[in-house]
């Protein structure tokens, strides 16, 4: 990549942003021509010129930077189908929802996970939509009283995770709860910090990841980044305390820690001991 251009990929904008000095300044097109920049602001020639010449020097990389935007399309076409399948639900089956269910769907909720990559199946108690929420929720405003997500958040980046904190926010009606349950990184950290590699084989053993990894990297770093990585599926680390406030930055209310309730939480030995639970409320 060029020292000032780069180019990003956003699924919202099905080609190439094209990032100068921090700023977009339009869409990549690739033409049987050659390379087209489509400005969406003014630029002088002598920046356009750097650009180009940015451009051309990333030129090897720019056509797997289209097939990985192609990879995604299919996931904003599918995202769309399903979001019309939803809105078509019944209000009264779109008020207690599921995010990142993965194959633990709830009866009597709106089941949502990027897992199986199936469609939606739809029962009279139990509905499983395929969706990426990095997408936005297909549901109105003020429309559940309950949502639940269990260690779903931290496969998102901050930011995409913080969108979705305040789409949570904004389906919620007013008096609506959200309950989340998380890794506990903190108890995993001190783990660490006290050198407790029991705890941290234990950990890997039950992922199955000690089986590919190296003997000589079956170190402290080397588990603990397994654990608490999950094979680099985790995007960020939540504790109780920066989940508050970003809780709090969307306008929830009533933040606390709550218990492990296995009439809700996954009733796993593992779980109670390695997660950590908060509920939130929508204020009236
Ligand atoms: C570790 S699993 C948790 C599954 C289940 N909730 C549990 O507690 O065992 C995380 C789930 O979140 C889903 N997920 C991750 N990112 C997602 C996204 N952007 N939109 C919807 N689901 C997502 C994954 O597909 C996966 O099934």
């Amino acid at each position: 990549m060029g020292m000032k251009t780069m180019l990003l990929l956003n699924v919202d904008m099905e080609r190439p942003g094209i990032i100068h000095d921090n700023v977009l300044i339009g869409f990549l097109h690739i033409t049987s021509k050659g390379m087209r920049i489509d400005q969406t602001v003014a630029l002088g020639q002598d920046r356009l010129d750097e650009i180009i010449a940015d451009l051309n020097r990333m030129k090897d990389e720019i056509p797997a930077l289209f097939q990985q935007l192609g990879a995604e399309l299919p996931m904003r076409h599918q995202h769309a189908r399903t979001s019309a399948i939803i809105r078509s639900l019944p209000a009264t089956e779109k008020r207690n929802i599921q995010i990142g269910s993965a194959e633990h769907v709830k009866p009597g909720f709106l089941n949502i996970d990027t897992w199986p990559n199936s469609g939606i199946d739809y029962d009279e108690t139990t509905t499983f939509a395929n969706l990426d929420v990095r997408l936005g929720l297909p549901l109105d405003d003020a429309s559940a009283g309950f949502v639940y997500s269990s260690h779903m958040l931290e496969h998102l980046t901050f930011e995409e995770a913080k969108r979705h904190l305040a789409d949570i926010h904004r389906v919620l009606w007013p008096g609506g709860r959200l309950r989340m349950c998380l890794p506990d990184v903190d108890k995993t950290a001190k783990c660490y910090a006290a050198r407790d590699m029991a705890y941290l084989e234990r950990m890997n053993e039950t992922f199955r990841f000690l089986g590919y990894m190296p003997k000589e990297n079956r170190l402290y770093g080397d588990l603990m980044s397994r654990h608490i990585l999950e094979g680099c599926t985790h995007k960020y680390f939540w504790d109780a305390e920066n989940l508050e406030a970003a809780l709090a930055a969307c306008g929830f209310q009533n933040i606390q820690e709550a218990p492990y309730d296995t009439s809700i939480d996954q009733a796993v030995a593992l779980r109670i001991e390695t997660s950590f639970c908060i509920e939130a409320i929508k204020a009236y």
